[in-house]
C-alpha cells in the first residue's frame, strides 16, 4: 500500500493509461480524483477556471499525474493553426494548468508525473504537432524539477512507446497497421495500460525518493533503436 491514505489527482483518468493508473493508485491505497472531458467531475484541462474549480475541493494533494492528451495526424504543410494550438492545449497547457493549481497544495514528499511519449525522442512521421507537444512536456518536467527541488517535490516524465488504448484506435482497428506498429517495438509487442500505469505508481512513489526530472522510456525498448538483423 504505497499510496495509504495520500491524495491523488489524474488528468486524463477515465480512459486508457490514465485509468490504469486510477486503478493501481485506489489499489494502493490513494484517494483518487479525476479530471476528465467524460468523468462525473466533467473539467476541460485547458480550461483553466475548470482546473481550479477542480481542486479547490482538496486541500492537500500528494500525487498528480498529468494524461489527458489529444493528438492530431498531420504533417506540418497540412496543420492547420487551430489544430496545432488544440493539441498543445491540452497537452502542454493542461498540464501547466493542472501543476500551477496542484503545487499550492502539494507538501513536502509530493510528486508529479507528465505523461509525456517516445515521440518525443525519436519523432513519428505525420505527428508534427504531437511529437512538437509531447518534446515541450519532457523540458516542463526539467524546468518544473529544478523550480520546486528545494520545497521536496520531484517531476518526473513517462515516455510510452505504443499502448492499446482508445487513443490509437484506427491503427489497433487495422491488424495489419497495428502488426507493424508492434513490431517497431524491440520486444515485440504494443504497450498496456498497465505497463505505463505502474511505471507512474513507480515514479509518484516513495520509491522513487531520489528520482527527480527524468524521463523514463517505458516502450518496449523503442527509442533504443531498431532491433532487427541487418
Ligand atoms: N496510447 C498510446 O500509444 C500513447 C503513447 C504515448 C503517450 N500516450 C499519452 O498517454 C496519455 C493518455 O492517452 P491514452 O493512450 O490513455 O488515451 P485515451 O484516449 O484512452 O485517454 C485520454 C484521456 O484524455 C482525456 N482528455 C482529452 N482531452 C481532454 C481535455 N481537454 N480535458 C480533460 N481530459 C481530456 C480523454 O477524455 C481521455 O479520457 C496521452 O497524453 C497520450 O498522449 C499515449
Amino acid at each position: 500500500m504505497r499510496f495509504h491514505e495520500l491524495q491523488a489527482v489524474v488528468t486524463g483518468g477515465a480512459s486508457g493509461i490514465g485509468a490504469a493508473t486510477v486503478a493501481l493508485l485506489r489499489a494502493e491505497g490513494a484517494r483518487v480524483l479525476v479530471l476528465d472531458r467524460t468523468a462525473e467531475t466533467a473539467c476541460d484541462v485547458t480550461d483553466e477556471d475548470a482546473v481550479a474549480h477542480a481542486l479547490s475541493a482538496l486541500h492537500r494533494i500528494d500525487v498528480l499525474v498529468t494524461c489527458a492528451g489529444a493528438a492530431l495526424r498531420k504533417s506540418v504543410h497540412e496543420q492547420d493553426g487551430a489544430g496545432w494550438d488544440h493539441v498543445f492545449a491540452v497537452n502542454v497547457k493542461g498540464a501547466f494548468l493542472a501543476a500551477k493549481h496542484a503545487l499550492p497544495k502539494m507538501p513536502a514528499g509530493a510528486a508529479i508525473v507528465h505523461v509525456a511519449s517516445v515521440v518525443a525522442v525519436t519523432g513519428f512521421r505525420q505527428r508534427a504537432a504531437y511529437t512538437a507537444s509531447k518534446g515541450a512536456m519532457v523540458a516542463l518536467t526539467r524546468n518544473m524539477a529544478l523550480d520546486y527541488a528545494g520545497q521536496g517535490i520531484r517531476v518526473n516524465c513517462v515516455c510510452p512507446g505504443f499502448v492499446r488504448t482508445p487513443f490509437i484506435q484506427p491503427i489497433l482497428d487495422d491488424e495489419a497497421r497495428a502488426a507493424r506498429l508492434a513490431a517497431l517495438h524491440p520486444l515485440g509487442r504494443l504497450g498496456t495500460p498497465e505497463d505505463v500505469a505502474k511505471s507512474i505508481a513507480f515514479l509518484t512513489s516513495a520509491d522513487a525518493a531520489w528520482i527527480t526530472g527524468h524521463a523514463l522510456s517505458v516502450d518496449g525498448g523503442l527509442a533504443a533503436g531498431h532491433a532487427m538483423e541487418i
